[in-house]
């Protein structure tokens, strides 16, 4: 951002004021805030799209950092603000002292002037904190050590979990859960190879690397994310955005051409159109939400996947666990459970996910899980394979889950995946089977448990 921005109706300043709020006062999420934000602004010129691009990352940078960014404020003010919409405000002015953004002079004053252009009479005060950080700030930073949610930006029963799930881990996995995650691409291997992409992004001049781990051998790393717009061939379907933990769920499903598939939680449709890069299938993708299924439609288009000879592809908007409103008693080959989750594996991409969910919110997901688990177990043919998939990294709604169900179906029993034995030893975390994917700087974190009928 140009710290010299006049701060005109649309500042990014006061865009992410209101983001933040949104999240951290009204808990909407931040996807949704930015749909809102960009719809209202559909006739946009490009200096609103500029400067929605900017509110965007102040507003992630906050949210990755409200842990630390609210233990300055609480010190700061003592007090509840009034109006407590201040707290948008000057969370973005000290996230853009802290991080040193833009000149301090630039990032007081126009926050001040931003603020109070809506509140008038907190102009005095909201210079007043902002003006005692840049004073007390040496002492504020020490403070942080002996606050373990300013330390680490996570709430502090998120961190007594990881510490006792991952007692020798956690603080790898927080702090790769706190960097800024990397733009991972899927080459559509149906159109074209994934040499022949590189090369396309070698002549664009777009730097990328090949990860390690990739079972599904698609995936392209690039060195700095771009618009999608920029990619080539993303409108004619070459590639597609997706993490790299994501894109092993197609090969641990097993598939082969004409089988009879249920993609069970399938919006957007990220594993749905890697399902049938791999291979021509009878797919049901269902999603409990109608708005979200309308993507998975697009982007099963723009994949040029809709029209795959000897495929058949059947969208629904259907509550999965209620099979007797949707299912024509032929049962299926593979089932992917890409069950509702706390998200906690992917908080990198998703910062506000971190200061939305509650510890109460985990016990109603696994509840959840647990529902669709049964309800969709006996849909299986006997001999077929059904991967429950998480992008969590709780216990709850992955091992405990799946210990549970195993311990309720005799029918059932964990199958290993074998290209685990070719990844990187402690990429794949054998204490916690079937498989827990930690994040890192190639992955999110998520989990898999491919569960055999037999
Ligand atoms: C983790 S996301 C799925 C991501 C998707 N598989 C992909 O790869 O793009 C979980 C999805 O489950 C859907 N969902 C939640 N409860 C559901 C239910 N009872 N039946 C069907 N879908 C449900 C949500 O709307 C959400 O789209």
């Amino acid at each position: 951002m140009t710290s010299h921005t006049p701060a005109h109706p649309t500042s990014p300043r006061l865009l992410a004021a209101n983001l933040v709020n949104a999240v951290l006062l009204e808990g909407v999420s931040l996807t949704a805030s930015l749909a809102n934000l960009r719809a209202s602004h559909s006739t946009h010129s490009a200096n609103d799209s500029r400067d929605i691009a900017a509110a965007q990352n102040l507003a992630y940078g906050v949210l990755r950092e409200a842990g630390r960014l609210r233990f300055f404020l609480a010190r700061l003010t003592q007090r509840p603000l009034q109006p407590i919409e201040l707290t948008g405000h000057l969370l973005v002015g000290l996230h853009e002292l802290d991080a040193e953004l833009s000149p301090a002079y630039a990032a007081v004053n126009e926050t001040v002037s931003v603020a109070a252009r809506r509140y008038p009479f907190a102009r005095a005060f909201v210079n007043a904190v902002l003006r005692n950080f840049q004073r007390q700030r040496e002492t504020l930073v020490k403070a942080v050590q002996q606050n373990p949610e300013a330390l680490w930006n996570f709430p502090n029963w998120w961190l007594r979990r990881l510490q006792a799930e991952y007692p020798s881990d956690w603080q790898q996995i927080v702090g790769q859960l706190n960097t800024h995650p990397p733009m991972i691409l899927r080459v559509n291997l149906r159109q074209t190879s994934r040499a022949d992409f590189c090369a396309q992004l070698t002549n664009a001049r777009i730097e990328y690397r090949l990860p390690e781990n990739d079972p599904g051998a698609a995936a392209v790393i690039l060195t700095t994310p771009i618009p999608v717009s920029e990619l080539p061939g993303f409108a004619a379907g070459l590639v597609s955005v997706q993490d790299l933990g994501a894109q092993w769920a197609a090969p641990m499903l097993d598939i082969h051409a004409g089988m009879r598939v249920l993609d069970a939680c399938a919006a957007p449709g990220g594993k749905t159109g890697h399902l049938l890069e791999c291979a021509a299938l009878d797919v049901l993708a269902l999603d409990s939400d109608a708005n979200r299924l309308r993507r998975v439609r697009e982007n099963l288009e723009r994949l040029g996947l809709t029209e795959l000879p000897a495929a058949n592809i059947r969208l629904l908007a259907a509550d999965a666990g209620k099979p007797a409103l949707w299912w024509d008693e032929m049962p299926f080959d593979r089932i992917l459970l890409d069950a509702p989750c706390t998200a906690s594996g992917v908080v990198r991409r998703h910062p506000d996910g971190k200061w939305l969910k509650r510890a109460e919110d985990m016990q109603h997901l696994a509840d959840e899980q647990s529902r669709l688990l049964e309800a969709l177990w006996p849909l299986l043919k006997s001999g077929g394979k059904m991967l429950y998939a998480t992008c969590s990294l709780f216990q709850a709604e992955n091992s405990e889950q799946i210990s549970a169900f195993l311990a309720r179906h005799a029918d059932a029993r964990i199958e290993p995946v074998n290209f685990t034995s070719q990844s990187k030893a402690e990429l794949i975390s054998t204490r916690m089977m079937p498989t827990t994917l930690i994040p890192t700087e190639d992955m999110d974190g998520f989990f898999y448990a491919r569960l055999l009928k037999t």
